[in-house]
Parts: C-alpha cells; sequence; structure tokens
C-alpha cells in the first residue's frame, strides 16, 4: 500500500509542477472505503492558483487519469477531493507475496533503526502489594516494549522498583520484633507487607516506634551493615516473587535500577539545580516552581531528605547517560500525572529542553470489578495477583476439559488465561477504566483473547488439513470483496503499528486484530478455500496463511501465545 501512496504523491506532484505544496502532508486516508483507498483535498491548494478548490480538483483529475499510475486502479473527482482506489489485484499480489516470502518477519520494520527507547514499567512498591494498577503497567509497557521493538528500535525495559523510602524503616522495626512469626523464604511479599502493616498500626498507638523507625532508617542511609543487608535481604526476596509473576507473562527486564540505585547520584542534581538557580526555599524545603504546573517541584525536604522526583530527575540523567534514548516513556497510573509534569519541566534544566521532549508519561484507568467498584483480589487463593492470574489458568484448564478437548492441556490453558488477562486490559483505550470479569474475558466468543487466538488455530488447521502452504501463489484471483477487504486490513498493519506507538496505545493493535479475526470469519464463511480449481485454493491458502501470520504476530506484540490446537 506505501508503495502505491508513494506513486500518487510523486504524480500529483509531477503534475503540479510547484515544489512549495507538501503533497505528503495533505494526502489523507478516507475513513470510509467508499471514498477510496487514499484522498488528496485541495482546499489550500485554492490560494495559489487563485481558483475554486472544485475546479482544480476536476483538473487535477483529467491530468492524473490520463497518466494511467500503476497500482491504482480508479480515480474520482468529488468536490474539492481527488480519490484514489488502489487496484486490488496488485495490492493482493503485492501484500500476499510479501507476507509468502517475509512470514513472521512481516511484522518488523526498520522505522526506528538507531534510536532508543527507555520503557519504565512495572515498577512495583517492596513491602507495599502487588496490586491490579501494577498488573496493568506490565501489561501495557511490556506491549509497548514489544510494539517498539518490532519497529526496530532498540529497547530498555526498566523495572523502577520503589525499594526505598520510609517504609523499610518500619519494616525492619517490624522484622526485628516478629520475624519468627513469618514466612519471608516462601512468602516475601505478603509477609513483608504484613509486617509494615502491622507495625504501622502500632505505631499508631505507640509513638517510640516512630521513632525506632526512624532510627532504622537513618541507619540505612548511613550504610549501616547490618541495616544494608536486612534491606537487601528484603529487596532480594521480593524481585525473586516479582520474577515469578513476570515469568508466568513472559517478560524480563533490561534493568532493575530502582529508586535506592539513585541514593548516591542526587547530589550532582541538587547542584545542578542551585546552578541553573531555580531551586528556591519554600518552609525550609528546597523546591523550582515551574511555569507549567502551579505546585512547585519538591527536591529537598525540610529535613533534608530526596523525595521521589529526585530521584527521578536522577534516573532521567542517568539514562540519558547510559542509554542516550530517544524517548523514555513511563508508564503509570492517572494518579501520577502530576508528578511527571513537575519532573518533565525541572528536567529540563537538567538534560535540556530537546532530550526533555522525549520524556513521556503514559497513564492508564483504574481496574473495575464485574460490580462496578474498583476491583480488589478476593481471599483465598485469588487473594494475589498471582493468584489471579492461576485462576485465570484454571478456569481455561476447566473450559478445555469441560470441552473434551483433545490437546496439550497445561500448556494450551496457559496460553489461553494469561491471554485472556492480557487481552482484556488492552482491549479499550488505556485511559479508560477496565473492567476485570474473569468470567466474561475468558468467553471463547465476542471481543476476547480467546476468540482471536480461536481464529489463529482455525487459519492453522485449515492449513493443516490442506497439507501445507503451496509454493505457487497467484494473489490477483483474490477479487471477492470479502477477500479483497482481508486483504486490504493485513495491507494496513505496518500503519496500524506506527500508529499505536506514536499514540502509545496498545489498544489500537487489539481493535485491529479483532477486525483482522472477524474479516477473516467472512471470508471463510463467503468463500470456500479447499476448492477444486487449484490455483485458486492456492491463492485462499495463501490468504489464510497471512492471516495466521498477522494474528500471531500482533497477538505476539501484545504480549499473548497462540497455541497450535484449542
Ligand atoms: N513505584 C511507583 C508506583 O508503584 C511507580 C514508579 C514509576 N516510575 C518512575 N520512574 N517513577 O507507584
Amino acid at each position: 500500500m506505501d508503495e502505491i501512496k508513494k506513486i500518487i504523491i510523486d504524480s500529483i506532484k509531477k503534475v503540479l509542477e510547484n515544489d512549495e505544496i507538501q503533497v505528503e502532508e495533505y494526502i489523507e486516508k478516507p475513513k470510509d472505503s467508499s471514498m477510496g483507498d487514499f484522498a488528496f483535498p485541495c482546499f489550500k491548494l485554492a490560494s495559489v492558483y487563485k481558483r475554486s478548490p472544485m475546479e482544480i480538483a476536476k483538473e487535477l483529475y483529467e491530468k492524473l487519469t490520463a497518466l494511467n499510475l500503476e497500482g491504482v486502479g480508479k480515480i474520482e473527482a468529488v468536490g474539492a477531493y481527488i480519490n484514489f482506489f488502489a487496484d486490488s489485484n496488485v495490492i493482493a499480489s503485492q501484500v500476499i507475496s510479501k507476507v509468502l516470502s517475509k512470514g513472521e518477519e512481516y511484522l518488523k520494520s526498520d522505522l526506528g533503526k538507531g534510536k532508543t527507547v527507555c520503557i519504565d514499567y512495572s515498577s512495583p512498591n517492596i513491602a507495599k502489594p502487588f496490586h491490579i494498577g501494577h498488573l496493568r503497567t506490565t501489561i501495557i509497557g511490556a506491549a509497548l516494549y514489544n510494539l517498539y521493538k518490532a519497529l526496530g528500535y532498540r529497547t530498555v525495559g526498566i523495572n523502577h522498583l520503589g525499594d526505598y523510602g520510609t517504609q523499610f524503616g518500619y519494616v525492619i522495626e517490624g522484622y526485628k520484633r516478629w520475624k519468627d512469626e513469618y514466612d519471608l523464604d516462601t512468602e516475601p511479599i505478603k509477609s513483608l507487607v504484613s509486617i509494615y502493616v502491622r507495625i504501622s498500626a502500632l505505631a499508631k498507638e505507640d509513638e517510640s516506634v516512630i521513632e525506632l523507625a526512624r532510627e532504622n532508617f537513618a541507619k540505612l542511609e548511613q550504610g549501616d551493615k547490618e541495616t544494608v543487608e536486612l534491606w537487601s535481604k528484603f529487596r532480594e526476596l521480593s524481585i525473586k516473587e516479582y520474577k515469578r509473576i513476570y515469568e508466568k507473562l513472559d517478560i524480563e527486564f533490561d534493568s532493575y535500577n530502582g529508586e535506592a540505585f539513585y541514593n548516591d547520584k542526587m547530589d550532582e542534581i541538587v547542584d545542578i539545580l542551585e546552578q541553573k538557580q531555580v531551586l528556591t526555599e519554600s518552609e525550609g524545603a528546597k523546591v523550582v516552581n515551574l511555569k507549567k504546573e502551579k505546585v512547585p517541584c519538591m527536591i529537598l525536604k525540610s529535613n533534608g531528605s530526596t523525595t521521589y522526583a529526585t530521584r527521578d530527575l536522577a534516573a532521567v540523567l542517568f539514562r540519558k547517560r547510559e542509554y542516550d534514548f530517544e524517548k523514555c516513556i513511563y508508564v503509570t497510573g492517572g494518579e501520577q500525572m502530576l508528578h511527571f509534569k513537575q519532573v518533565f519541566e525541572v528536567a529540563e534544566h537538567i538534560v535540556g529542553k530537546d532530550v526533555a521532549q522525549g520524556l513521556v508519561h503514559v497513564p492508564f484507568g483504574m481496574v473495575l470489578g464485574s460490580d462496578g467498584k474498583k476491583f480488589s483480589t478476593r481471599k483465598g487463593a485469588s487473594a494475589t495477583i498471582e493468584g489471579v492470574l492461576d485462576e485465570a489458568i484454571e478456569k481455561s484448564r476447566e473450559t478445555l476439559i469441560q470441552k473434551g478437548k483433545d490437546v496439550e492441556i497445561e500448556e494450551t490453558a496457559k496460553k489461553i488465561g494469561i491471554g485472556a488477562v492480557i487481552f482484556n486490559d488492552l482491549k479499550n483505550s488505556r485511559i479508560k477504566d477496565e473492567v476485570f470479569d474473569l468470567d466474561d474475558m475468558l468467553k471463547f466468543e465476542g471481543e476476547t483473547g480467546p476468540y482471536v487466538q480461536y481464529t489463529f488455530v482455525r487459519t492453522n488447521s485449515i492449513l493443516e488439513k490442506a497439507g501445507g502452504l503451496p509454493s505457487q501463489v497467484n494473489a490477483s484471483l483474490l477479487k471477492e470483496k470479502e477477500e479483497l477487504e482481508l486483504i486490504k486490513k493485513i495491507a494496513d498493519l505496518e500503519n496500524v503499528m506506527k500508529q499505536a506507538a506514536e499514540e502509545y496505545e496498545p489498544s489500537v493493535l487489539t481493535r485491529y486484530v479483532i477486525e483482522v479475526a472477524t474479516l477473516f470469519s467472512k471470508f471463510y464463511n463467503e468463500c470456500q478455500v479447499i476448492v477444486e480449481d487449484e490455483e485458486l485454493k492456492n491463492a485462499r491458502l495463501a490468504l489464510v496463511y497471512s492471516t495466521g501470520v498477522v494474528i500471531k504476530g500482533v497477538l505476539g506484540i501484545l504480549g499473548i501465545k497462540c497455541p497450535d490446537k484449542m
């Protein structure tokens, strides 16, 4: 499709003979395909040629038609627009031959070659629960990571762990008192959270606890050996447990540099801000006043300690030096909007305006239960996020057994269960609240992960029955409406991926893959694949294969695996 677009742009330029006119920028893709695959509006030319846009469109239309453009089936002038209809034979041949020759590589591009994108995501807080919001940042972040990678960027996945802060003073205090009551080795997250909750409650009754917690934290800051060892043990054990969740989702990070990593890197930030004379006193604290935000960004608290923002500023500088990123993307809940606005503005003083422009906050909405209230994990086995994931797998397992499917149950249930959770999370624009209803997301029909996976499985079994993929294909035989619509969708993939990346919006891909699945069903209902006519059969098989490649590839980017059978 891009080849055809280029031919159209070049020929409009040729006909206009005017370098000033930005043809590339004016050309549009009509929403409604009855208006063509590309459209060129002539409004902006009216002032240049001092004639009505309609007249200009008409004249251009005549000149362009005379050129007999390759790959363009039909041109029309409608009002002020010239509409171009791609020649479906040409598209079909181009797309199908590209998928056939590239296979899974069809989803790869080199758009981002030589550029680096850092993605800061997941980033749970030690001694605080790994809640459903963290599951969202993990899923969205991983999808963006895979997407940018597929587009040819170098990607750096960073887990900016909340591994520092006064809560450690409390946890250490609680641990000293009750360590025998908890099983930190097997259940670190749960134990640390319980200890934290318990000691915080005690601190409300007994002020001396606050003092002791403060002392512990001061010791940690001063590098007291025993305290640091405890902190480090809590951190290690927690990471080990997080990794178990990440493994279920098949996610790996390139860096686990969390907040603590920046402890020795914050003086430089304070120095820079002082040098630039942007640091001001406010009630004993040091802050930077902002132009774009009313609330100043606090750099040093009145007791001299640094803040979450200071650590993020140190992280910006470190990442710039270490990775030389083009973009650094932060995936967190919408409630951190102000924090990132503040950090990004102050970052202009640290790394300069240009670099700071590459800092992007990608917020997302809340998770609601099926009752419309804020989602909360239930008691028992599904009381943790890991438990929820296991429950999704368990339910898929039951369905597979119930339906009497002849498949490798364990592996398939995992792919379906986890896939359903991921798909549900990415189904709507991320800023919308998500409804988390396991039964609903695990359905085999409707806009669900299992439905799309199942469509892939169908493509697979059609090919299997036909004895595999033909080597010779004449795709111009694909002329039915359902065939052409599916082909055009497949041809659109690269644009869709670009759009999803530009908008940091995996739902663009989810919507797309649902459309592919739906168009495939229509095609399969209307056009028999295994027909007498060998040539037509081969062309249709190639379309089936291409659909499978696209579905599996897009799901893969989203973080969802496709079973071969289900
Ligand atoms: N730990 C934070 C939280 O759970 C998220 C950190 C996001 N990343 C960052 N660089 N601030 O809310």
